[in-house]
């Protein structure tokens, strides 16, 4: 596919294994794929596979010699300690976390446990780990941690973009537990001296992400007639970045990043949540001429906030692109549209990770929202 970047990040062929967690979800799988995609070295893949997991998406590496998969939970403290023994890596990429805002709202005890707990538990597994090394082994040794814009807050329509020395100020269950997964990670490094690096990104979007985030809800709604929740105004601001960008940036500062060091990630694409959802309509309008719910975007429904909704997120990444070179290649419009192409070439796809559990959360997040003002009636095969 056309979306599969292919990017070389300094040293190519390590024949050492890399240990990622949360390899199946949405951006661990692009960045696993990319990964052996680019001969980059072997890769142990430890993931519980939660409802966001999903090995379908690492089908076309599952037999390769270089991929090994593991199911289990980075809170198991023996087994994150057995794979470091065993696979010996020379990086821990740690993805794996609970990642849906409106979930940490309904439900945040997970986001706490996985996120802060799970946190802790690699940590001090890779702490053990790194004090066992020696010579190059320990010299090269890297824990990524992969966290979010979330961390900083909020900011106004006039406020400068979030930079690496912005407070931290998380507003919902979700980035309070990332934000405290972080400041562990920082007294790691500054405590037990874990060679560690911190990135905090921007929303991403692109292939194989599941549609209870904006754009493939988006996406996987109209293509059904299903309403299109709009929560509140729509005029929420978010930056986004097509993820294999994303999964650029963390190579290129797993390999040349300074430890102990944060580095914001964000694309450079501010947009409100009605443009974003107006662009992905006329989209589809374009690529799906015959379809009966044209326009895609009389099935806009706006309905009630979501609580705390935090009104604009906008990264700084002036540090990763002067200091790593580093630099988002797709704009919206292009990456955009490989996204909507993607969802309407991987139909099965979405219609395998939208069945079963994921009618209940729809149910539980979306039936009790008051309805706001709508733009037109709802019209066939709406909720
Ligand atoms: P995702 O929800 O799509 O995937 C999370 C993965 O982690 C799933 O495969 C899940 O099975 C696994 N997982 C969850 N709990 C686990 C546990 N206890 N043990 C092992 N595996 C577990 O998430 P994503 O959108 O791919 O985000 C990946 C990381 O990037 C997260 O840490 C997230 O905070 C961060 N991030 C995401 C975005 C974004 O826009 N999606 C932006 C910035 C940062
Ligand atoms: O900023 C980085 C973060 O981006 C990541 O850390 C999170 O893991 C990721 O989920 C994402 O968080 P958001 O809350 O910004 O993403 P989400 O796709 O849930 O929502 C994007 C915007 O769209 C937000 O303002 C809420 C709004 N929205 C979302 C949904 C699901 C709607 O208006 N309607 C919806 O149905």
């Amino acid at each position: 596919m056309s979306f599969n970047q292919r990017v070389e990040v300094g040293a190519a062929n390590d024949a050492a294994p890399i240990l990622v967690t949360g390899g199946a979800g949405f951006i661990g799988s692009n960045f696993v794929l990319d990964w052996l995609a680019t001969s980059s070295g072997p890769v142990i893949n430890l993931d519980k596979l939660t409802y966001a997991g999903n090995p379908a998406n690492l089908a076309s590496v599952a037999a390769s010699p270089a991929y090994t998969f593991v199911q289990g939970d980075i809170c198991d403290a023996k087994l994150v300690a057995r794979l470091l023994e065993e696979h010996r890596p020379r990086a821990v990429i740690h993805f794996a976390a609970e990642s849906h805002v409106d979930r940490s709202i309904l439900g945040p005890e997970a986001f706490l446990r996985t996120n802060i707990d799970g946190t802790f538990t690699l940590l001090q597994a890779a702490r053990s780990y790194y004090d066992s090394l020696v010579g190059k082994e320990r010299e090269r040794f890297r824990f990524l941690h992969v966290s979010t814009d979330e961390v900083y807050g909020t900011l106004s329509p006039d406020d400068p973009a979030f930079h690496e020395e912005t407070p931290y100020a998380p507003n919902s269950p979700y980035a309070a537990s990332k934000a405290a997964s972080d400041h562990l990670v920082r007294a790691w490094v500054h405590t037990y001296k874990l060679p560690a690096i911190m990135t905090n990104c921007s929303n991403n979007y692109g292939p194989y992400q599941f549609p209870e985030k904006l754009i493939p809800l988006m996406i996987a709604n109209a293509l059904q007639g299903k309403a299109l929740p709009v929560y509140g105004d729509g005029q929420q601001v978010r930056d986004w970045l097509f993820v294999l960008d994303h999964c650029r940036a963390i190579r290129t500062v797993l390999e040349q990043g300074r430890i102990g060091e944060t580095y914001n990630v964000g694309g450079g694409n501010q947009r409100s949540n009605l443009e974003v959802v107006t662009t992905v309509c006329a989209l589809l309008d374009e690529l799906v001429p015959d379809s009966k719910f044209k326009p895609h975007f009389q099935l806009v429904k706006y309905v009630q906030d979501r609580p705390g909704h935090d009104r604009r997120y906008a990264i700084d990444a002036r540090k990763l692109e002067g200091e790593l070179k580093w630099r988002a290649e797709e704009s919206f419009e292009t990456g955009l549209r490989k996204t909507v192409e993607w969802y309407l070439a991987n139909a099965a796809w979405v219609a395998d990770v939208t069945s079963g559990a994921y009618q209940q959360w729809m149910t539980q997040n979306y039936d009790s929202r008051e309805a706001g003002r709508s733009t037109v009636a709802i019209g066939e095969g709406s909720r």
